[in-house]
């Protein structure tokens, strides 16, 4: 007979109110398709060091908007994912004070987000595992990036298959709702719900569903400027196919007049069919405080696509040139951005300590192992 499935009737008032909460629920409860989430937004990035218009475009500047309009939102620099590729530990570490400065040049506010380095919650890298044991080879091994990174690898590291399930790791953790990511990150929010989904069946509810924000579908890929059909990449071995926040401006003008357009020197906004001026519009237009693709387009009405690089250049330049002050103001104190990184730990430690108290009890794992033998006895009416 199955112990836990008693104990809410043989429990008595007092055993119940001295157990911690996670150990509350029953490890046979039913789906509760009820359940109210309250809405909980997260988000991830690698320490890449420096941030193209890719990143900043299609999830950061979203994320300031996020945390501006009063939601709860946890945003986590994830250095655990950037070491399935080699790094060198001096470089990867200036790069997490680097990418640290950045986000609060973009407008990240400690004081509304919660903002931390993943490798400082070790919750991470145990819920990978526990989700790691309940997917399979095959779920993995066809996911697309997965597929592109590892194209022209002859061995491939471990880490860098299992990245989906530490990213989902990251996502459940904190019982998120929304998810905001540029579209090459879709796949791996569905490999999330999924895992979720897996769980809760399995162990009873205890993630919610989570979805995916992306609402602005211009932002959703940037293109590379060089060979528009691709995104946007700092792994792309041309240099002059991303734009980095901490461009120069004259490095600025020079990439944006490289870029590949068409034969045909009218600007419009044709995302299916004309990639590259499409690609150069959108990012006026994310760069000019809410003026739509269609509005940018009638503006320069006229001036041919020659000529309207460098009209988007200078709005680039121009809405880079705070940032890029900021983050080189912020980079003259390191400790002070250390010092926000162990706070957010602090905050974001609290909820992920939380969340695998209770895992760990429904898979059965040693967590208050003494409050179960206590319940072992209490149901034996020892
Ligand atoms: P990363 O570091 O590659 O990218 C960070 C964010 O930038 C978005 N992005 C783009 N958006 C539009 N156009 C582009 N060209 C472009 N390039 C990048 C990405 O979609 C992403 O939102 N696996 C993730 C990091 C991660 C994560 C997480 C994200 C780890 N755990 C949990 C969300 C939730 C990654 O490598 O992102």
């Amino acid at each position: 007979m199955n112990t836990l499935k008693l104990l809410p009737t043989l429990l008595s008032r007092t055993a119940q109110n001295t157990l911690p909460r996670a150990f509350t629920s029953s490890v046979e409860n039913p789906l509760d398709e009820s359940h109210k989430w309250p809405r909980k937004i997260f988000s991830g990035i690698q320490p890449t060091g420096s941030l193209h218009l890719g990143n900043y475009l299609g999830a950061v500047q979203k994320w300031a908007e996020l945390q501006n309009s009063g939601e709860d939102v946890t945003y986590c620099i994830v250095d655990l994912h950037s070491i399935t590729v080699p790094q060198d530990p001096e470089k990867l570490r200036n790069n997490i004070i680097q990418m640290t400065a950045t986000m609060l040049a973009c407008g990240i506010d400690p004081n509304k987000s919660t903002l931390f380095l993943q490798s400082t919650v070790k919750e991470h890298s145990e819920l990978n595992w526990i989700l790691g044991s309940l997917t399979t080879i095959a779920r993995l091994r066809h996911l697309p990036q997965y597929k592109d990174k590892t194209q022209k690898m002859k061995e491939i590291p471990l880490g860098l298959f299992l990245y989906p399930v530490l990213q989902a790791a990251d996502i459940l953790l904190y019982k998120t709702t929304h998810v905001p990511v540029g579209e090459d990150q879709v796949q791996h929010i569905q490999l999330t719900q999924h895992l979720g989904s897996l769980f809760n069946n399995r162990f009873g509810t205890t993630f919610p569903d989570c979805h995916a924000i992306i609402d602005r579908k211009e932002a959703a890929r940037i293109r590379s400027l060089r060979d528009p059909s691709k995104k946007m990449s700092k792994s792309d071995p041309e240099v002059k196919s991303c734009i980095y926040l901490t461009d120069e401006p004259d490095v600025i003008v020079e990439k944006i007049k490289k870029a590949v357009t068409d034969f045909t020197s009218e600007v419009t906004y044709d995302p299916e069919n004309r990639l590259g001026v499409s690609n150069l519009v959108a990012i006026h237009s994310l760069v000019s405080n809410g003026k739509t693709p269609e509005e940018i387009c009638k503006d320069v009405q006229g001036i041919d696509t020659g000529k309207y690089k460098m009209v988007v250049a200078e709005a680039v330049i121009e809405h880079l040139k705070p940032i890029r002050t900021k983050i080189n103001e912020y980079l003259k104190n390191p400790s002070e951005l250390v010092y926000i990184l162990d706070d957010g730990r602090e905050k974001a430690r609290t909820i992920a300590e939380e969340t695998m108290a209770e895992v760990k009890q429904k898979v059965g794992l040693g967590a208050n192992m003494s409050e179960f033998a206590m319940l072992k006895k209490v149901s034996k009416g020892v």
